[in-house]
């Protein structure tokens, strides 16, 4: 058994390093020394205390767990320094070394050096942060894109009034347009604000809130591009609802694209229907249901899938500014909110988004 043992031992990829009941190392095969940089000679007889020279062997040492406490197994993660004092991290399996009648006669410890691992590790993290980070980026574009188009227009506007002169008869016109600027550029900065402090919570802010309120407040955003569209609103539903667990700022998000796609669905106009009602026995409610109906173009069968697909977007022409950011958007808070949302459509006559958020 002994040659066959010994080649075993040369030629397996992870590092063994056997121990007698003394901490002496007695095996240390030709993996460990390719990890750690030692000669089996200059090892075997020392502690592996004094090779590995490991923080882990003051604080949770697997010789104590395998001999003292007799665990039968022990796994963990640690740093080794190599010889030339490199870092070496390394995931450790050790177990006890028996004898045929069941004595102890010291310890095992197969060890593999994850330097590769744990560098992947961190790439991974970093780019899922760099990932969230250009969702947040594009998610910023989007929404301040509306305002910035609206402020361009008007400046537009002024311009074309000076080149034509008579400053007198139109210096009240310049008045309203610059409230209208004055109006989109604080909309701006409440969107960046909004989106800056969502970047900075890894969760939401969730406390009580008022569902009716998220509403009122996201219609009052909206209400030029509303009324532009000769879009009428509609609400149905009691005034106090039980408060819903959210965050007021990202619900807003929700419904701010909500109703912008439905307006956008009915380019000539049309009814925006949002119905708000608490489902449970009155008292014990537990989910608050709000529906949010346009009478637009309705979506088509296939497509009903992939609306909340990031960049899935059917506003692609010239002019638009689609993105096809805003239901994912809406669909990622609503998660976070431990909500869910569905949709119905009828191509050519109507479609109702339905969105479910537990109460307080
Ligand atoms: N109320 C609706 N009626 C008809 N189609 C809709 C409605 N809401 C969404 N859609 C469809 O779903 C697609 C994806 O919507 P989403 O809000 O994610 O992106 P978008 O509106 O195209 O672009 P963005 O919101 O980024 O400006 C839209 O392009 C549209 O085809
Ligand atoms: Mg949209």
């Amino acid at each position: 058994m002994r040659p066959f043992i010994e080649g075993l031992l040369r030629n397996m990829q992870g590092g063994v390093c056997v121990v007698d009941n003394e901490k002496r190392i007695i095996v240390f095969n030709k993996a460990a020394q390719w990890i750690t940089g030692y000669c089996a000679d200059e090892v075997l007889g020392k502690t592996c205390r004094e090779v590995s020279r490991s923080p882990l062997c003051d604080s949770a040492c697997s010789f104590d767990k395998i001999i003292k406490k007799g665990l039968s197994r022990c796994n963990t993660e640690a740093e080794y320094l190599s010889k030339d004092d490199r870092p070496i991290p390394v995931s450790i399996t050790a177990f006890p070394l028996k004898s045929h009648n069941g004595e102890i006669l010291g310890m095992v410890e197969i060890f593999r050096d994850i330097t590769e691992v744990k560098t992947l590790q961190t790439q991974l993290v970093q780019s899922e942060r760099l990932a969230i980070l250009g969702q947040l980026a594009a998610g910023v574009a989007h929404e301040i894109n509306n305002p910035i188009n609206g402020i361009l227009t008007y400046i537009k506007l002024l311009l074309k009034k000076l080149e034509q002169g008579n400053l007198a008869a139109t210096a009240s016109k310049f008045k309203e347009y610059l409230t209208v600027m004055e109006r989109e550029t604080k909309r701006v900065g409440r969107t960046t604000q909004n989106l800056l402090d969502f970047s900075r919570r890894d969760e939401p802010d969730i406390r009580p809130v008022q569902i009716n309120e998220v509403i009122e407040q996201s219609l009052m955003l909206l209400g030029d591009p509303l009324s532009v569209r000769n879009v009428t609103v509609t609400k149905e539903g009691k005034a106090a609802l039980p408060e819903v667990m959210g965050d007021f700022g990202q619900l807003q998000q929700v419904f701010v694209n909500l109703f912008m796609n439905a307006a956008q669905a009915m380019p000539k106009g049309g009814n925006l229907k949002i119905k708000t009602a608490a489902e449970g026995t009155p008292g014990r409610e537990c989910f608050i249901k709000i529906s949010v109906s346009d009478t637009g173009c309705g979506i088509p069968k296939e497509n009903i899938t992939k609306i909340f697909d990031p960049f899935f977007t059917t506003k692609g022409g010239k002019e638009s500014t689609g993105l096809g950011l805003g239901l994912s958007i809406v669909q990622r808070i609503i998660r976070t909110h431990h909500g869910h949302i569905s949709v119905k459509s009828t191509i050519g006559k109507e479609t109702t988004f339905t969105i479910e958020l537990p109460t307080v």
